[in-house]
């Protein structure tokens, strides 16, 4: 079990470049095989739940040749297997997108039903009603969410709650249906714009993504393109609450900064400078961050994704702030480690009331799942001492590299494994 060793307290300075959208790309990788076309996509994050990804779709059949680290050739013109199973992608969330490609190309898919971060209970019911409504049958057996269909009919999908995962899947099934498909009440995240536009790039007729309709209109057949990855939202919002948590300033390269608004809106509620550039944002905590109010919402609300990370700068921030996750109902579990540190957080029901201490100080914590991990290393660059980050295992699922850009930024953070190594970096930095 790897861990992360920090000595917080150094204001993050400089720039760092931010790679392609991790939920972008999944949905993008696995839509490549609608096609018997070979599909280059880059831009792609070197991080494991798109590696896993990747082999699962190598498993079916595909060709996938990697060019480099960020660039993948995908040839779905091989695919014999209609059986997604392996003790990986039972752990990947993503690997429901396998569903709607292969039930829209091939018209049968055998998925096991997904895993992903502990963040809540995450039904797929939408998913499975929007295949039905197109016409498939769809079962869920022995851990394996089962669905085929002799033709796909387009139809009118309401989407009871707004779901990225049920939008592009049902999304990617309609585009090889017959007719017209209109999904009402969409998610609009641009990962969604971006799995649309790729479908377009490949033949789709794909209209209104970004909008809470998206008309779709079915083709038989889908071809080759060379497409690249949006740069992730999440990632950057990341790095500019690091920036904001460590009294930093930080030029983030490789961003669309209309994505991240929400992210900034908040950054200068609470004092902080954000400079927009055309693909680059700045942002300089150089004053006393003070408290807000923040709920959690579908894009362009506030992302979930962002939440532990923004808690974590409101937690030394001055006053009482409120945080209300609405998204998903288990996504605190990173507060009774954020405590550990000397925060002051409360949950009641799905708000954490945090009052603003003046500092953290180092621990030994454990990440429960991505984003709360990211969040708590964003407390341990900011806490005085060593912070010991457990369980990194998540945060690789989605940030690449996320010690080393932390580093090149001024951080004192490593990657250690045993002990003795997290003794000698503490040795190292004393
Ligand atoms: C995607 O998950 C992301 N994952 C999540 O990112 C992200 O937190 C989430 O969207 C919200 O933005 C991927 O893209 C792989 P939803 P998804 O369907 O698609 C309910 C990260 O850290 N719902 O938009 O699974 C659901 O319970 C991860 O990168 C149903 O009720 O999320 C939730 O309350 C974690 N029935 C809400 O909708 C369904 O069939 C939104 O979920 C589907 C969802």
């Amino acid at each position: 079990m790897e861990q992360y060793v920090i000595k917080g307290g150094i204001p993050l300075v400089g720039e760092v470049e931010i790679g392609g959208a991790k939920n972008a790309a999944l949905a993008i990788l696995s839509a490549a095989i609608m096609t018997d076309e070979t599909v280059t996509i880059d831009n792609l994050p070197n991080v494991r739940d798109i590696n896993v990804l990747l082999d699962a779709i190598r498993e079916i059949g595909a060709q996938v040749q990697r060019v480099d680290a960020h660039t993948v050739k995908i040839n779905g013109s091989f695919i014999r297997d209609f059986n997604v199973d392996n003790e990986f992608i039972r752990k990947i969330r993503a690997s429901y997108y396998l569903i709607g490609a292969m039930l829209g190309k091939y018209k049968k898919a055998e998925v096991a039903l997904p895993g992903g971060c502990n963040i809540g209970s995450r039904p797929i019911d939408l998913h499975m009603k929007g295949f039905r409504a197109l016409g498939a049958t769809v079962d869920i057996e022995h851990g394996m969410l089962i669905a085929s269909a002799e033709r796909l009919k387009g139809t009118h999908i309401y989407l009871d709650k707004v779901s990225v995962g049920a939008t592009i899947n049902i999304m990617m099934a309609a585009s090889m249906a017959e007719g017209k498909t209109i999904i009402e009440n969409a998610a609009k995240e641009p990962h969604v714009v971006d799995v649309a536009n790729f479908l377009n790039s490949m033949g789709a007729n794909i209209r209104g993504a970004g909008t809470d309709v998206i008309r779709i209109v079915g083709v038989e057949k889908l071809h080759k393109t060379e497409y690249s990855v949006i740069p992730d939202q999440i990632e950057a919002g990341t790095f500019m609450f690091a920036a904001a948590a460590t009294k930093g300033d930080i030029m983030l390269k490789n961003v669309i900064p209309k994505h991240l608004e929400a992210t900034t809106a908040k950054l200068l509620e609470i004092g902080c400078e954000v400079e927009e550039f055309d693909d680059a944002v700045r942002v300089v905590a150089s004053k006393p961050l003070h408290h807000t109010q923040v709920t959690t919402l579908p894009y362009p609300g506030f992302p979930t994704d962002m939440q532990p990370q923004m808690a974590v700068v409101l937690g030394i921030a001055t006053g009482t702030s409120t945080v209300t996750e609405s998204i998903f109902e288990n996504r605190f579990k990173y507060v009774d480690e954020l405590t550990r540190m000397g925060a002051n957080i409360k949950v009641e029901s799905n708000i954490a009331i945090i009052n603003g201490v003046d500092r953290y100080t180092g621990a030994r914590v454990n990440a429960p799942d991505l984003r709360a991990g990211a969040a708590l290393v964003i407390a341990g660059l900011a806490a005085e001492g060593i912070t010991v980050v457990d369980d990194i295992y998540y945060i690789e699922r989605g940030y690449e590299d996320f010690e080393h850009k932390l580093s090149s930024l001024g951080a004192l953070i490593e990657k250690v494994s045993t002990e003795k190594e997290i003794k000698k970096f503490t040795l190292k930095v004393s």
